[in-house]
């Protein structure tokens, strides 16, 4: 079980250069919490993704302790918490922790830097379960950055590599692993390398655990949007395919990892980044919310944005399902597909950037492994679609035409076109035209025709779309943009707030241009406010994307402040807002 709680620190001591140890009391976590397990933290408005931290260990079924370091706006904010300040968390998150079971006798455990935070639970459990003590390997660049294990932790022996050998061994600590299992150190039934650091280090660490035989988990670290397995951001390729960080880890087997994919292969620069949040409502009844959509019925406006929410199932017990105004899926391909590589998502001022690549089952297992949960809401389910050729898209439709529970289709017309050019369907109005009739032609469900920013004239495309027969239009996909991960270019689609302005503009155009069909606002929408705007402004209903990774609450919380704005401005009917704000 997730929990999204409130936690009272107790403790944010700082124990060394830019190392701080956080006690939290929350009881519903540190009950079910196991090593290798994390939680994420909401750090202050401006800050839109909660920032994952491992636990790093448990007391009295009551506290937690967290070790972090401060690199940027999220840890340094953390670092001026004070005793009794209450920060919202989420977890015990990650669906895969450490193996600990009483057969690892002889255990190693290698840490960089301040990866030794989650192996200090995990030595802890290890001698819980009656296993000898576990012999600890700490490595950092000099001895004033080496972070020790407090002193009440049960340890065999501690062995330290300091790069500049101010302390201990003089290189890297994964030489020092080397040295130490080629000179027999330890028993010959060693049975588990257990290692967290940076991730060159971790490579290291699993080529000397192949080469000695011996067992080897690591738990890996991605930058984290939802942390609940739905958006795909930090997948990384396994030997058994794409694997999530935060739902299918962060504990992997070493030799599942594709490393070559993992580690980044130069680094250029480092940049920071900041962003902002939502506000609270009140609760109010008895206004209608109810809206058409294309022939969909919807019992109000709001619906998640594609690739934002998984296939739904992943927010059973945090977001109640059945409230929504309509669920919409992960874009779907014809056949599975890998997505990119790591890094695949970036926080920027005001948003984020993500390239997933379009990681997806296929239709195949779309119907035969997320349709049956979809099936059991009570609400409509439109299904994302998208293609590198029109066949691919009419052959997909297709498919999903005779399948039971499925209120209709949003073509996603940001994908390229690789028979021409590799031009995105929806920047040519005769691409989009050709996608659209082919769709149009294969399947009797009503179409909704998603709208890429990326174009000079969006009204073009939209007219394109319904000559073709699109039964609905939503704008905006996400805006093509650049960002610096760890050094790296990063090319990806921009979302959040910084988008909708944009998002609004377009809206506003394609309304004015009276095109004849529903128009669904999407971009940046964090508030009811925000879906009041884009109503105004000629949307019939909203689409809320990254809104969900900073407050899983957030369209719940937009559907009830909807309905309290109409009950204090007296309008009984969401419709009639619809376009006020066009002239
Ligand atoms: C499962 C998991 C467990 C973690 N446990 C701990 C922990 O116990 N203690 C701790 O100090 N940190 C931990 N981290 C890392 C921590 O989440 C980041 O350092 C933190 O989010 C940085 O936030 P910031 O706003 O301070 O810095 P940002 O400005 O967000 O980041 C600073 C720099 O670090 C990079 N970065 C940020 N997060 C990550 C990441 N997850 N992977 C790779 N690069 C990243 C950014 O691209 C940027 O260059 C963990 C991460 C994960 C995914
Ligand atoms: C992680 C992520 C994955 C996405 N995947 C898809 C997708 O599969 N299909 C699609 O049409 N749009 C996809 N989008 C775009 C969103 O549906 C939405 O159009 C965009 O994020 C703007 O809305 P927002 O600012 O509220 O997030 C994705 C966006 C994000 C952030
Ligand atoms: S952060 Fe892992 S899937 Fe969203």
């Amino acid at each position: 079980m997730i929990y999204e709680i409130k936690a009272t620190v107790l403790k944010n001591q700082k124990m060394g250069p830019a190392v701080y140890q956080m006690k939290l009391e929350c009881p519903e976590v540190a009950k079910e919490a196991k090593p290798g397990q994390f939680i994420t933290v909401k750090c202050e408005e401006g800050i839109l993704l909660w920032r994952p931290f491992s636990i790093a260990g448990v007391e009295e079924g009551r506290f937690i302790s967290l070790f972090y370091k401060t690199v940027g706006p999220g840890t340094e904010w953390l670092a001026q918490a004070q005793e009794g300040d209450i920060l919202d968390l989420r977890g015990p998150l990650g669906g895969n922790g450490f193996t600990i079971n009483s057969e690892i006798k002889n255990s190693i455990l290698v840490a960089g830097g301040i990866g030794i935070a989650p192996l200090i639970f995990l030595s802890r459990s290890l001698c819980s379960l009656g296993n000898p003590e576990p012999l600890f390997l700490i490595g950092a660049k000099d001895g004033f950055s080496i972070i020790w294990p407090p002193l009440e932790y049960k340890i065999a022996g501690v062995r330290i590599a300091t790069e500049d050998g101010s302390l201990g061994y003089r290189g890297t600590v994964t030489e020092l692993l080397e040295n130490t299992l080629s000179a027999k150190q330890l028993p010959a039934d060693t049975r588990m390398i257990y290692a967290v650091g940076p991730r060159p280090m971790l490579k290291v660490v699993a080529e000397i655990a192949k080469e000695h035989q011996i067992p080897c988990e690591v738990s890996l670290e991605t930058i984290m949007a939802c942390g609940v397995g739905a958006c795909l951001g930090c997948a990384i390729s396994t030997t058994s395919g794409n694997q999530r960080v935060c739902k299918d880890g962060p504990v992997f087997d070493a030799a599942k990892v594709v490393w070559d994919k993992y580690v980044p292969q130069r680094k250029i620069l480092d940049t920071t980044i900041t962003s902002p949040a939502t506000s609270p409502i009140e609760k109010t009844k008895n206004v209608d919310l109810a809206v058409n959509i294309g022939g969909i019925e919807l019992k109000n406006p709001v619906m998640p944005a594609s690739g934002t929410f998984g296939y739904g199932e992943e927010f059973t017990n945090l977001v109640n399902l059945n409230t929504l105004g309509a669920i919409i899926t992960k874009g779907i391909t014809l056949e599975p597909r890998d997505g990119a590589d790591q890094p695949r998502l970036c926080e920027i001022p005001q948003g984020m950037i993500n390239r997933i690549g379009l990681q997806n089952p296929g239709v195949k297992k779309f119907i035969a492994e997320k349709m049956p949960f979809l099936r059991t809401l009570k609400l409509p389910v439109i299904v994302n679609i998208c293609g590198s050729t029109v066949e691919e898209y009419q052959k997909l439709a297709k498919i999903l035409d005779t399948v039971e529970g499925i209120a209709a289709v949003e073509i996603n017309i940001s994908c390229p076109n690789t028979k021409e050019g590799g031009m995105l369907f929806g920047q040519d109005p005769r691409l989009a035209f050709k996608v659209v009739s082919a769709v149009r032609k294969t399947t009797s469900l009503p179409i909704i025709t998603k709208l890429t920013p990326a174009v000079t004239s969006i009204v073009q495309i939209a007219e394109a779309a319904v000559k073709a027969g699109t039964n609905a239009l939503s704008a905006i996909n996400t805006m093509p943009a650049l960002s610096f991960v760890n050094g790296q270019i990063m090319l990806g689609g921009q979302s959040g707030p910084s988008i909708r302005p944009i998002a609004l503009r377009f809206i506003y155009e394609l309304a004015r241009a009276k095109l004849g069909v529903p128009l669904i606002g999407c971009g940046g929408i964090m508030t009811w406010q925000d879906v009041v705007e884009f109503l105004m402004v000629g949307a019939q209903a909203v689409e809320i994307g990254t809104a969900t990774f900073t407050n899983l609450k957030a369209m719940e919380e937009v559907i009830q402040g909807l309905e309290n704005y109409l009950q204090k401005q007296g309008i009984k009917d969401i419709n009639e807002i619809i376009g006020t704000a066009l002239s």
